[in-house]
């Protein structure tokens, strides 16, 4: 463990708090101008901007040696470089859509690797003011209560969070993409779980699960970005995260499946046909 662990992770949180007024101010105001990265559905606004540009600053201020990873950045040119050094991964707003049409289910996503390991997470939605976090060891939190995942096993008792991931994968894999996102859906509902509830940010689907609220989340396309903070999360809530096929969660991999118990995991993999893509680190 690193020693100064404690204070990089404190540090964060601070920022992550302050950082939650810029997103607040805005919510409040009618929505301002949108533009698409990679396609129409992929949006970023000028909060998503300033809030990374203001995580960043603070933190390189604070730790001048540490390294970043931010959706924004990446988007604006800059390379996913991931390395042993201390590195924040950063979403500065997880659910922008949500952002966009002023639906209130957002995150700003804080993730701290050291050595290539996940070792803090901070997930705050500052609309609603639930502040979830965790570093390995500690168990998880929100507003400073623990939570737990859910301890569901059978498909039949499971409400899943399946998000199709709409504007991540189309460009690469094209209809078929599409096709095979309903033909999953289509089996796990021939299987028999209990009802789908996506909340259109992969962070907030995440916490839904650590909290115990849904029982799982499964989805293809995401970043590193959507799901460094909140994969910390959810093993200390007791949550359980793999890849959709089976293997090792690789928080590059562009995919997750995470659930309460393995054995869900287990029953919602076999029930999905898998694709696969390149890692992005
Ligand atoms: C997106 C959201 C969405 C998920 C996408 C993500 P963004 O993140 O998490 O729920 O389906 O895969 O890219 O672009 O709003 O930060």
């Amino acid at each position: 463990v690193h020693p100064d662990e404690q204070k990089f992770f404190n540090t964060a949180l601070g920022l992550v708090k302050s950082a939650g007024r810029i997103v607040r101010e805005a919510f409040e105001q009618p929505a301002s101008a949108v533009e698409t990265k990679s396609s129409n559905t992929d949006l970023v606004t000028e909060t998503d901007r300033a809030v990374e540009r203001y995580l960043i600053d603070g933190l390189h201020a604070a730790f001048p040696d540490h390294k970043f990873i931010g959706e924004e950045s990446v988007s604006g040119g800059a390379k996913i470089e991931w390395t042993d050094a201390p590195t924040w991964i950063i979403d500065p707003i997880d659910g922008t859509t949500n952002f966009v049409h002023r639906i209130p289910l957002i995150a700003i996503c804080v993730g701290l690797s050291i050595n290539k390991e996940l070792r803090g997470g901070i997930v705050y939605n500052p609309i609603t003011n639930e502040l979830y976090t965790a570093q390995v060891g500690t168990g998880a939190f929100k507003n400073g209560f623990p939570i737990h995942a859910s301890s569901t096993q059978e498909l039949s008792k499971a409400v899943i969070a399946i998000s199709l991931g709409i504007h991540n994968l189309r460009e690469s894999f094209g209809a078929k993409w599409t096709d095979l996102n309903f033909e999953n859906q289509r089996k796990l509902v021939q299987a028999g779980f209990r009802g789908n509830r996506s909340f259109g940010s992969a962070a907030i689907n995440m916490m839904m699960v650590a909290q115990g609220s849904v029982d799982g989340y499964i989805e293809y396309g995401i970043h590193a970005w959507d799901v460094a903070a909140a994969a910390v999360i959810i093993r200390e809530a007791g949550g359980t995260i793999i890849s959709p096929d089976g293997s090792p969660f690789n928080v590059m991999g562009r995919c997750v499946l995470c659930t309460g118990t393995p054995q869900l995991s287990s029953t919602i993999s076999t029930n999905f046909t898998h694709v696969q893509f390149q890692a992005e680190a």
